[in-house]
């Protein structure tokens, strides 16, 4: 199948690549130059495990190519993906307009039958206006699908291959057979095709997401709870993950929850039921709780350097949103780092694959941030080492190394990656999240 994937970032890519990995001719399409360019020649242009490799073998048997031509990139297609951004708007709701205004587009140069897929996280509605935006100006028949996608980044290749369930959204036979063809190859372990209407496959992907939320900011108030009632989250965690109503996943207490999704579709689905006058009080409460706990280790580090961190030097390991992926969209870790600054301290920093993307953001701030070549030397005549991204790396360090390089033996892990007893055994002054601190 000839199929076009509009927006060429951490999903366009991976659904792009995908494809063209099951056979299907694939055109990418993107508005920045340089990344075409880029993709075009070869240069991977995202870090997510297993897609050099396909996006390599696709690009040269010549499956898979990129232009920033719309008109050139649809051509002959029969299948348009929307892969675009959807941001929050200043009121919270997602700003459609990326997705509208290449639709509109789209009806002025679409000249046979084609299916337009929202793969963007869209609200409840948004079909209908694609496709009001597609017909303004267009002459031919068209179907909007909406087909949210579920991967997650640093997995993303695995979960669009191998995916739980794919959600697709139609009332139209055509397009349902078209789309049933398309990922046929993604289901054959028996893993469903869920098709249902356009509203509900939309409501979908926010409800997912929202839910997932909302469990780590659950386990996230029990990790408060334990601490203020000395009991341990660890335990807690185990204790009730056994259960296989709750389940073992996503029990993990630690500084929030950060990417392009989670902070952004839970503020648009409440935005969503505002606009229907329903308060959502338990995703309201989400938010408050997460936007508190990505500076939950500040006040322990205040704390243990008598609230002067004046001239104060600490290592940073971690800054990606979370491991396997460069992507630092709403990270703890800049949050941590903004705070740290205005209290007058400095920061070295260290992670294995999102240093280039923070030195863009935050350049080095007037000498305040350094940018460590190793997690070790990230240490050197640091005050304390923070850990706010659970990178694999980080999770059996040489602490005799971290010991010899720090200042003082003291650990405030935003991500509960080592045993309390251990360190206590090590001798280090270590803090968590909702387990007892082992204090020097
Ligand atoms: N990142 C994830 O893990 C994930 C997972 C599921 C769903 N989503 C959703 O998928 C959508 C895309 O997310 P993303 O993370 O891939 O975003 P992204 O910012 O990484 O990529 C978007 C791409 O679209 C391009 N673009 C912008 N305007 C364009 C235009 N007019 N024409 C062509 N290209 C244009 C940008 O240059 C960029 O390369 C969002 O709605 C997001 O919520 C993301």
């Amino acid at each position: 199948m000839k199929i076009t994937v509009v927006g060429t970032g951490y999903v366009g890519l991976v659904t792009g690549t995908c494809f063209a990995e099951t056979g299907n001719d694939v055109t990418c399409v993107d508005i920045d130059a340089n990344k075409v360019k880029k993709l075009s020649s070869g240069q991977i242009t995202i870090y997510e495990p297993g897609l050099e490799k396909l996006f390599e073998r696709n690009l040269k048997e010549g499956r898979l190519s990129f232009t920033t031509s719309l008109e050139e990139g649809i051509k002959g297609a029969e299948v348009i993906f929307l892969a675009l951004p959807t941001p929050p708007g200043a009121d919270g709701a997602a700003d459609l307009s990326f997705v509208l205004n290449v639709a509109a587009h789209l009806g002025k140069i679409m000249t046979d039958y084609k299916v337009i897929v929202d793969k963007s996280t869209v609200p409840v509605g948004t079909a209908e206006r694609v496709a009001a935006a597609i017909a303004e100006n267009c002459k031919t028949p068209f179907d909007v699908v909406s087909n949210p996608e579920f991967l997650r980044e640093g997995v993303a290749v695995d979960d669009f291959m191998k995916p739980d369930r794919v959600v697709i959204g139609t009332t139209s036979e055509r397009a349902r057979k078209v789309m049933g063809d398309l990922y046929a190859p993604f289901v054959r372990q028996g893993n469903p095709i869920l098709f249902m209407d356009e509203k509900s496959a939309e409501l979908t992907k926010y409800a997912a997401n929202s839910f997932l939320a909302t469990k780590i900011s659950f386990m996230n108030e029990i990790a408060i709870l334990c601490e203020k009632l000395g009991a341990d989250v660890d335990m807690v965690r185990r204790g009730i993950g056994s259960d296989d109503r709750i389940g073992k996943r996503f029990l993990f207490p630690g500084i929030g929850y950060g990417g392009s999704c989670f902070p952004k579709d839970v503020q648009a689905l409440v935005k969503s039921s505002e606009d229907v006058q329903y308060n959502f009080k338990i995703l309201n409460a989400v938010m408050d709780v997460n936007e508190r706990q990505k500076l939950f280790l500040l006040p322990k580090i205040q704390n243990y350097f008598n609230n002067d961190l004046g001239g104060k030097h600490f290592a940073l390991w971690g800054l990606a949103f979370k491991p396997n992926t460069d992507d630092i969209r709403e990270a703890p870790a800049l949050y941590i780092i903004e705070a740290l600054l205005a209290a007058g301290a400095t920061i070295s920093v260290f992670d294995p694959e999102a240093m280039s993307n923070v030195q863009r953001l935050l350049s080095n701030k007037n000498g305040k941030i350094v940018y460590a070549e190793h997690q070790y030397t990230c240490l050197e005549n640091a005050d304390a080492l923070i850990i706010a991204t659970e990178w694999s790396v980080f999770r059996t360090p040489d602490f005799q190394k971290i010991s010899t390089s720090l200042k003082n033996k003291v650990i405030f892990d935003g991500r509960n990656l080592f045993d309390i007893a251990r360190m206590k055994e090590l001798g280090y002054h270590y803090e968590s999240v909702g387990r007892i601190p082992v204090s020097l």
